[in-house]
C-alpha cells in the first residue's frame, strides 16, 4: 500500500471507494463520492491523497478542503471524506492517510484542522473533542480538532458549500 496526490487517472477510483465505503454507514447520506467531486470542480480539493494497492488501484481515499470560522476565511483545514474499501479495512490504511494527510496541509501552511467524526477512531490519532468549536446541528461530541499554533480557535464551523450537494 502506497500513499500519494491524487491524479486524473484515479478519478474513478476514488469515486467507487467513497461509494462502497459509505454504502451502509449509519450517518452518511451517501453524498461523500458528490462531495469530493463537487470540491475538486469548485477548485477546493485543497488536498486529495489515494492509496493504492500494489497494482495502482485505489483503495482508500482522504480529502482535505477550505473551512470558516463564525463564516470568515480561517487558517485550519476540514478533514473529510475518508474512506477506505470495505474489505481493506482495519489494516492502517485510514490511519496512514490521516497522518499524511495532516503531514500535507501542515507543510502547506495550516494551523490545524477540524471534522465531524468517531471519537473513537480520530482521537487515536491525535484529535481532540474541543468546545472550541462548534457545528450546527451537529452533536458536540463528534467535534474534533487539531490545533499545531498553541491556540484553540473558536466558534461556529462551516464547511464548504460542497458539502451540502444533493443525493443523486
Ligand atoms: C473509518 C475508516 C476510513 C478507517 O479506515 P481503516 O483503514 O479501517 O483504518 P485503520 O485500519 O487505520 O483502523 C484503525 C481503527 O479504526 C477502527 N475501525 C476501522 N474500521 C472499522 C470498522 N469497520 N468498524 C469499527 N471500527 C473500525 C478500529 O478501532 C481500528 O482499530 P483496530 O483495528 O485496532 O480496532 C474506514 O473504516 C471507512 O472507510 N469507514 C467507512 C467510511 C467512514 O466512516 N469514514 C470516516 C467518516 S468520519
Amino acid at each position: 500500500m502506497h500513499i500519494r496526490p491524487e491524479a486524473e487517472a484515479d478519478i474513478p477510483g476514488i469515486r467507487r471507494v467513497n461509494v462502497e465505503a459509505f454504502a451502509n454507514h449509519p450517518f452518511s447520506r451517501q453524498t461523500e463520492h458528490l462531495i469530493v467531486e463537487e470540491l475538486r470542480r469548485a477548485g477546493a480539493l485543497s488536498v486529495s491523497l489515494v492509496a493504492v494497492d500494489e497494482d495502482g488501484g485505489v483503495v482508500g481515499h482522504i480529502a482535505f478542503s477550505p473551512m470558516k470560522i463564525d463564516g470568515r476565511e480561517c487558517s485550519l483545514m476540514m478533514v473529510g471524506p475518508l474512506a477506505v474499501l470495505p474489505h481493506l479495512q482495519r489494516q492502517g490504511t485510514g490511519s496512514a492517510l490521516v497522518r499524511a494527510g495532516l503531514e500535507a496541509i501542515r507543510a502547506m501552511g495550516a494551523e490545524g484542522c477540524a471534522l465531524v467524526g468517531d471519537p473513537a477512531f480520530y482521537t487515536r490519532l491525535g484529535f481532540v473533542n474541543t468546545e472550541a468549536l462548534r457545528m450546527e446541528g451537529v452533536p458536540q461530541q463528534y467535534i474534533l480538532a487539531m490545533f499545531w499554533s498553541g491556540q484553540e480557535m473558536c466558534g461556529s464551523i462551516g464547511h464548504h458549500p460542497a458539502f451540502n450537494v444533493q443525493p443523486e
